[in-house]
C-alpha cells in the first residue's frame, strides 16, 4: 500500500469508529454545554469521538500534526501529514435528536488536501475522496449535478454561532437565494452539506465563518466529484473555511455574482 492509501484506510477506520459512538449515544441523555455562545453546543459525545480519533492517531502516526475542533490535537507546521478533524459536525442537531450529523476527517500533505472522509452513522453513508482518485459514497463513484439554472437548483447554507449578535449574519445572502433558487436548506452540518453537493443532491452550498475542520474533508470530496470550491469571490479556498462556496461548477459564477452584491 502507498502511504496515501494507508492514510485513507486509517481515516475510514477512525470515521466509522467515531460514528459508532454517535449512533450508540444518539437520543440518550446527554450533558450539553455551551462554548463561544449560548447556541454553540458541545456534548460528551463530541469529546469521546475526538479522544478516540486523536489517541489512535497519536499511537499509530505520532509524527503527524492534528488540528481537532475540541482542542486535543497538536498542530505542528513541520509535519509531513496533517489531520483536520471535526469529531461531530452537527452538534446542535445531535443534541436535539435531529438525525443529521457526521464525523469529518481531512488529511493533507505537502501538496495540499490528500484524503477526505465524512461518515453519517445513521444513514451509514461514507463519503470519501483521495486526491486525483475521484469521490465515492459507500464505494460507488459520485458526481456533482449537471444543473445550470439557479431557478431549478436546490441550495444549502448555514449560520454562524454569532448570528444573534453579528451584523455579518448571512441573512442578506439567504434572502437573495431564497428568491432565486428552487429551494434552500439549512440543515446544520456543513460537512454533509458539502458531500451532498458532491453527490448531486444539492447544486450549491455557501456559508460564512466556518472553520478548517468543517471543510477539510468536504472541499476535497466536492473537487474530486467534479465540482468547484472557492471563497465567496471565486478565489481558491483559503482552507480556513471563513468563506465557503461549493457548487457543481455550472452555477459557480452566478452564485459568486449574487454573493458579491
Ligand atoms: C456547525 C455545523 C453547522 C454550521 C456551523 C458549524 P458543529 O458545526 O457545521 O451546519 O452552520 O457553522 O459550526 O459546531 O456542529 O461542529
Ligand atoms: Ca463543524
Ligand atoms: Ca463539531
Amino acid at each position: 500500500m502507498s502511504e496515501i492509501e494507508d492514510v485513507r484506510a486509517l481515516a475510514e477506520r477512525l470515521a466509522r469508529a467515531a460514528g459508532a459512538i454517535q449512533r450508540d449515544r444518539y437520543e440518550t441523555d446527554l450533558d450539553v454545554r455551551t462554548k463561544s455562545a449560548s447556541i454553540d453546543l458541545v456534548t460528551e459525545v463530541d469529546h469521546a469521538c475526538e479522544a478516540l480519533i486523536v489517541e489512535t492517531l497519536r499511537a499509530e502516526r505520532p509524527a503527524d500534526a492534528i488540528l481537532a475542533e475540541e482542542g486535543s490535537g497538536e498542530d505542528r507546521p513541520d509535519a509531513a501529514w496533517r489531520w483536520v478533524i471535526d469529531p461531530l459536525d452537527g452538534t446542535m442537531n445531535y443534541a436535539h435528536g435531529y438525525p443529521r450529523f457526521c464525523v469529518s476527517i481531512g488529511v493533507s500533505d505537502a501538496d495540499g488536501p490528500a484524503v477526505g472522509m465524512v461518515y453519517d452513522p445513521l444513514l451509514d453513508e461514507l463519503f470519501a475522496a483521495t486526491r486525483g482518485g475521484g469521490a465515492t459514497c459507500n464505494g460507488r463513484p459520485i458526481r456533482v449535478s449537471g444543473e445550470r439554472e439557479l431557478s431549478r437548483a436546490l441550495l444549502a447554507t448555514g449560520f454562524a454561532y454569532d448570528v444573534h449578535r453579528s451584523r455579518e449574519d448571512n441573512l442578506d445572502h439567504f434572502a437573495t437565494f431564497v428568491k432565486q433558487a428552487r429551494g434552500l436548506r439549512r440543515d446544520g452540518s456543513a460537512a454533509l452539506d458539502l458531500c451532498y453537493v458532491a453527490a448531486g443532491r444539492f447544486d450549491g452550498f455557501w456559508e460564512l465563518k466556518l472553520h478548517p475542520w468543517d471543510v477539510a474533508a468536504g472541499n476535497l470530496i466536492v473537487d474530486e466529484a467534479g465540482g468547484r470550491t472557492s471563497d465567496l469571490s471565486g478565489n481558491p479556498p483559503a482552507g480556513d473555511g471563513r468563506e465557503t462556496l461549493a457548487t457543481n461548477g455550472h452555477l459557480h459564477d452566478a452564485m459568486v455574482e449574487l454573493l458579491r452584491r
